[in-house]
């Protein structure tokens, strides 16, 4: 199998010996790692790694190919377990809009928002939607990205969510990122259902759960359980039901209110609850020791200007965060995890080891993959990033214009 070695590395960073599922509290800053080392990554996984001292140059095979990362860091790629980013076309006049002073509420109960996204979804063609989503996912990877969620969520009708679900299955056979897919059909309530949505909500149930589990097209089932859109019951209508087909949640929670969002989603495992801006002592309570991954969108809070979710309460009450992009066309137009280290950074006063560990591990967690992916971990998938030359670790959040990453390996491969 071919070897690829990575000698002379600076630092190499988020090493385990063993993967545990996500790093919770006061542990987040510490992080492991280890200076002057190599990397050993045969076929498309970490084969050994250590410091450069122990290198056994005997177990290298003739072919080997070296990569010399003096003055360089490497990382496990990170990992962006909340996004939608099959979508057709940008929102940027609602920015505008925005700007001028309307709120989220207000554009959505409008028609605009993610209704404007559906209208667009309901003619576009999927080779369209595909060819958009493969451009944004070579700029993910540019960034240093190697595992994306991508939700459903702008068709809000059968045809137009199997369509975006059918997008997503493409995606994964034909990118070398690892994806997970979402069914998000509550992701909004459709003008013809406003007043009576409990309608929406059998349609939901009744015919696109049962379309998607037939065709296998969602690993998982998300809700956008929030003032405006759908309530508690509804949520825990549509989680039972999705239990059914044994399809975990991972919510849309508490982005615009104490929504209960979190606490339905513990209620079923959710493998994530997402957003948290309205989380107090109660959410907490719930959260904690629960399994569900409290996620914060650095981006939408920034982009929505909205109040920050408590990450260091959170971490304070010993549970862990992950950080994600929320990439998509109408709350957080970039994919960019970079910044969104530096949002958790500067907005969040998170230190650069807490937001390593919230971009890596626990997000892998947050994304179902904590066993294959999100540390340097023998035997794990080698996805994995080579910074430029740069200071240290705290540089990564610091400098946040500029694109830290030289290389991207996913599966082993220089991309
Ligand atoms: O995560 N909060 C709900 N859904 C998306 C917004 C999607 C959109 O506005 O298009 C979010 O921010
Ligand atoms: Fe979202």
């Amino acid at each position: 199998m071919k070897q690829l070695l990575i000698k002379n590395i600076k630092k190499l960073v988020q090493t385990e010996k063993e993967s545990q599922p996500y790093i919770a509290g006061a542990q987040m800053a510490t992080l492991p790692s280890i200076d002057d080392a190599y990397l050993l990554i045969k076929g498309p996984y970490i084969h050994a790694y250590g410091q450069m001292s122990e290198l056994d140059e005997s177990a290298l095979s003739a072919d080997v190919e070296v990569i010399d990362a003096s003055d360089r860091l490497v990382l496990p790629a990170w990992c962006d377990s909340h996004t939608h980013l099959v979508y057709p076309k940008s929102r940027d006049v609602e920015y505008v809009d925005k700007i001028k002073g309307l709120s989220y509420e207000e554009i959505a109960a409008r028609g605009g928002g993610i209704l404007n996204s559906a209208k667009l979804m309901a003619t576009a063609s999927e080779d369209q939607l595909f060819d958009d989503a493969m451009v944004r996912l070579q700029e993910i990877i540019q960034w240093g990205t190697g595992a994306v969620e991508i939700k459903s969520g702008y068709g809000l009708t059968l045809e137009s969510e199997l369509k975006m679900l059918r997008v997503i299955k493409r995606l994964k056979e034909a990118s070398p990122l690892t994806i997970k897919s979402t069914f998000l059909g509550a992701h909004s309530i459709p003008m013809e259902y406003r007043g009576q949505q409990e309608k929406y909500v059998d349609l939901v149930i009744n015919e696109m759960l049962p379309a998607v589990a037939k065709e296998k097209l969602a690993d998982y089932v998300d809700v956008f359980c929030d003032v405006g859109f759908f309530t508690v019951e509804d949520t825990d209508r549509i989680l039972e039901a999705a239990a059914k087909y044994g399809m975990t949640p991972k919510i849309h929670a508490n982005e615009l209110d104490y929504s209960g969002g979190i606490q339905v989603g513990v209620k079923y495992n959710a493998l994530s609850v997402d957003h948290l801006e309205f989380t107090g002592e109660e959410e907490m309570k719930a959260l904690k020791d629960s399994g569900t991954m409290p996620t914060i969108l650095p981006g939408a809070a920034f982009f929505l200007n909205m109040a920050y979710a408590p990450a260091r309460q959170m971490m304070e009450a010993g549970l862990p965060v992950a950080l994600a992009s929320d990439f998509n066309p109408g709350s957080s137009p970039s994919g960019n995890m970079q910044l969104i280290m530096a949002m958790g950074s500067v907005l969040y006063r998170m230190l650069p080891e807490e937001v390593i560990h919230a971009v890596t591990k626990n997000t892998a967690y947050a994304m179902g993959v904590d066993k294959e992916l999100g540390s340097i971990c023998v035997g794990k998938k080698a996805n994995v990033v080579i910074t430029k030359p740069i200071p240290g670790i705290e540089y990564l959040p610091y400098a946040y214009g500029e694109n830290k990453v030289e290389t991207t390996i996913l599966n082993g491969l220089k991309i």
